[in-house]
């Protein structure tokens, strides 16, 4: 659908102009004067290079009114305000926001895929210098949630030089950087050669790791090959087999727990997450660390059956993209959207080593968009 501005006499008004944005179906929205005076760029009120305001929206007068209005040029707006400002927009912008169109996530709409999804995205580590091959793989990750990168060098600690790259680490109480392997007295099931079914990372944790990244570093055990599957696309599959059960685990406030000898995080989630539009923005599962609350038992019936199906469709193969990662491979995922999980593996037989960080989920929407403006 696209946007178009107009300007008319304000009705029961002789002194003032409203400003409208048509939808081209016949819907239409008056621009609040006060939202449009607080997005005045002009050098008074923005400081150019910050971009950020030079003085006080709140302060505005309330009753604030356009009283004048004319399109020069299609993309340029000058506006006189009642208070005695004026001002110019780029009408493109004005309705590129309305539209919710400025932004990677966005301007990319998620691309839902199952276990058909052939090629697995992937880039090369080494051609990244290049910004076109980087904006490629920007898309691809923001598109399906998750890309492989491959070529990374083996050298333990990589994985955060690769981190660093698309955002900030996050550090938590596993470290900067942890090494995924086999190990006595296992602080987590990671550190064992168990299979892990599809999950998420640290639902226990506030704020949730954004990204995770797992760069493999030796895959010499029999199993241990990676399974990922998209969030996404299970829970519009669970919405339209189960809509009461879907509904159930987008309201209801789990608690999640993590605990050892020095560390105890609780957070409360929704297994499904929606945004304030009522879009998913996430899915939270860790089966080894929900508890739920104690509801009347009908509610839990609902709740139970679609934790089930969901569970049932997070394992089932129709979902499930499953590779073998092998040394110099690295795997970097939306914790909040992609599920992962690992077949067991025989840790005695050889020698399997993984190292991972978390980094902030806003990383690489900043450089698509640094990347974009640098090539306006
Ligand atoms: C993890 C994890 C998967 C793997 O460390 O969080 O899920 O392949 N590891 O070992
Ligand atoms: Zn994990």
């Amino acid at each position: 659908m696209s946007l178009t501005l107009h300007i008319r006499p304000a009705l029961g008004s002789n002194d003032r102009v409203d400003i409208v944005v048509n939808n081209g179906a016949g819907g239409e929205t008056v621009i609040h004067p006060i939202w449009l005076r607080e997005r005045c760029s002009l050098p008074e009120s923005l400081d150019a290079l910050t971009q950020q305001r030079l003085f006080e929206p709140p302060e505005l007068p309330l009753d604030l009114a356009i009283i004048s209005a004319r399109l020069p040029e299609p993309d340029k707006l000058e506006v006189g305000f009642s208070d005695g400002h004026r001002s110019v927009y780029a009408v493109s912008a004005l309705l590129d926001e309305i539209a919710g169109k400025d932004g990677i996530y966005a301007r990319l709409k998620p691309r839902l895929w199952d276990a058909t999804l052939d090629p697995v995205p992937s880039a090369d580590w080494r051609r990244l210098e290049d910004p076109a091959a980087l904006a490629d793989m920007l898309e691809q990750y923001v598109a399906h949630g998750f890309v492989l990168l491959r070529n990374v060098p083996t050298t333990p600690g990589t994985v955060l030089e690769v981190g660093v790259r698309f955002g900030q680490v996050r550090t938590t109480n596993f470290g900067a950087l942890f090494d995924v392997k086999s190990k006595p007295d296992a602080d987590d099931l990671a550190y064992t050669g168990l299979a892990l079914a599809p999950h998420t990372d640290n639902p226990y944790r506030e704020p949730v790791p954004g990204i995770q990244l797992l760069h493999c570093l030796a895959n010499e055990a029999p199993g241990g090959d990676s399974t990922l599957v998209d969030g996404f696309a299970v829970a519009a599959e669970l919405e339209r087999r189960d809509p009461q059960g879907y509904a159930m685990l987008a309201r209801t406030p789990v608690r999640y727990r993590y605990c050892d000898a020095t560390t105890e995080l609780v957070a409360w989630q929704t297994p499904i997450e929606h945004d304030a539009h009522g879009d998913i923005v996430a899915i939270h599962h860790s089966p080894r660390l929900d508890f739920a609350p104690l509801l009347p038992p009908a509610e839990l019936d609902v709740y139970y059956r679609a934790r089930r199906a969901l569970s049932e469709l997070l394992t089932s193969p129709r979902f499930e993209v499953r590779f073998r990662l092998e040394p110099g491979d690295l795997e970097l995922f939306d914790n909040r959207r992609v599920l992962h999980g690992r077949t067991a593996f025989d840790g005695k037989q050889g020698n399997r080593h993984l190292q991972g960080c978390y980094i902030d989920r806003d990383g690489p929407e900043n450089l698509y968009r640094v990347l974009r403006r640098s090539k306006s």
